[in-house]
């Protein structure tokens, strides 16, 4: 399915996007790679930026950084967060609600991947789970109540990783007990933060509820830490090959999807964005094609339903 790309040949980038000012977006995982260079654009754009991450120190530093590049002036915070945690998503999202105002997009961004053996977090969840879909799916949860009110959106990156393992929920071994490998459970923890995003279109749709908006979209082949950050040798080996050849792209290129998500008025939430140039690893940003299993309706709410009893939360929409 080739679809034409509304934003034209070059696809979607920055130079659409308008100044930010008044805006407050919030960002997971903006020490390094697409969040970074995310986090950096909306600033650039004069937005206010609170970045959610796991690590103060590289928060200070990530804040030095932006500061010698635009100035003591831009408007950029943290709030510690390890998405691993469900004790400390939950802190977290009270301190957000404590001090932020209002939010324009919630960027779910932070990631591992890869991660060679099976870890399994203190909640119980092998850890790709329990980072990448729980550790966000309670966020979302949670700052819900404040996008309602912001109108505002929920952008997921995704990852077309979702299309490379089992292409379903794995319910009966959810963490991998009995076959555990590294690019199935990332996969998987890809797939059900999409799915819960079209989950999430549907919930808002039957609850009439408009003005909320939620996307999934991906970056690419991205030059960022991911794969150094949590994979096996033989993966940092694999990427640091792939990362000298076209098939990959720069990590700002990676932030365009989320950064458009957040930001651009006329896209359709049923979509699934991304680069639309080679394997959609790089490539003019726009929409492109989703396999269906990522819109199974019944897996799906399946997903949404055992989440909340997992997290011990309900969201109230
Ligand atoms: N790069 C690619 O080619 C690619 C492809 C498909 C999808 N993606 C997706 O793109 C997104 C961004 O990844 P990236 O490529 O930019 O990787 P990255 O450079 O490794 O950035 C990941 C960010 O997530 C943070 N993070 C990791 N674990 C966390 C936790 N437990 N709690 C809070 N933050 C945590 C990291 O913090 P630290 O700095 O503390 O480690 C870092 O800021 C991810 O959702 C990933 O799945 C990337």
């Amino acid at each position: 399915m080739s679809l034409k790309n509304q934003f034209g040949k070059k696809g979607w980038t920055p130079a659409l996007m308008k100044s930010q000012k008044g805006k407050t977006f919030l960002i997971t995982g903006a020490t390094s790679g697409t969040g970074y260079e995310a986090a950096r654009i909306l600033l650039s754009k004069g937005a206010t930026v609170v970045m959610l991450n796991r690590n103060p120190q590289k928060s200070e530093e990530t804040i030095a950084a932006y500061k010698n590049e635009f100035g003591d002036n831009i408007d950029v915070s943290y709030i510690t967060v390890d998405l691993g945690k469900q004790t400390s998503v939950k802190n977290a999202a009270a301190e957000i609600l404590e001090k932020v105002t209002r939010i324009d997009a919630l960027l779910c961004n932070g990631a591992i991947a890869q991660v060679p053996n099976q870890i399994v977090t203190e909640d119980g969840w092998e850890s790709q789970l329990g980072v990448n879909y729980f550790g966000h799916f309670t966020l979302q949860a949670l700052l819900y109540p404040l996008i309602e009110k912001s109108k505002g959106r929920i952008v997921t990156v995704g990852s077309m990783g979702y299309d490379m393992g089992l292409k379903t929920i794995k319910f009966d071994d959810l963490n991998w007990d009995k076959d555990y490998t590294a690019n199935d459970a990332y996969s998987q923890s890809k797939l059900a933060q999409i799915m819960s995003i079209y989950e999430l279109q549907n919930r808002l749709d039957k609850a009439g509820k408009k003005e909320v908006k939620a996307y999934a979209c991906h970056p690419g082949s991205s030059r960022t830490s991911l794969i150094s950050t949590s994979g096996s040798l033989l993966m940092k080996i694999i990427f640091g090959i792939m990362k000298l050849s076209p098939l990959t792209q720069p990590a700002k290129n990676g932030a365009y999807p989320e950064l458009m998500c957040a930001t651009e008025k006329d896209l359709d939430q049923t979509a699934f964005y991304g680069p639309t140039g080679r394997s959609n690893w790089v490539g003019p940003v726009g929409a492109h094609k989703l396999e269906p299993h990522a819109k199974d309706k019944i897996v799906a709410k399946k997903l949404w339903e055992i989440s909340e009893k997992a997290i011990g939360l309900q969201w109230n929409l």
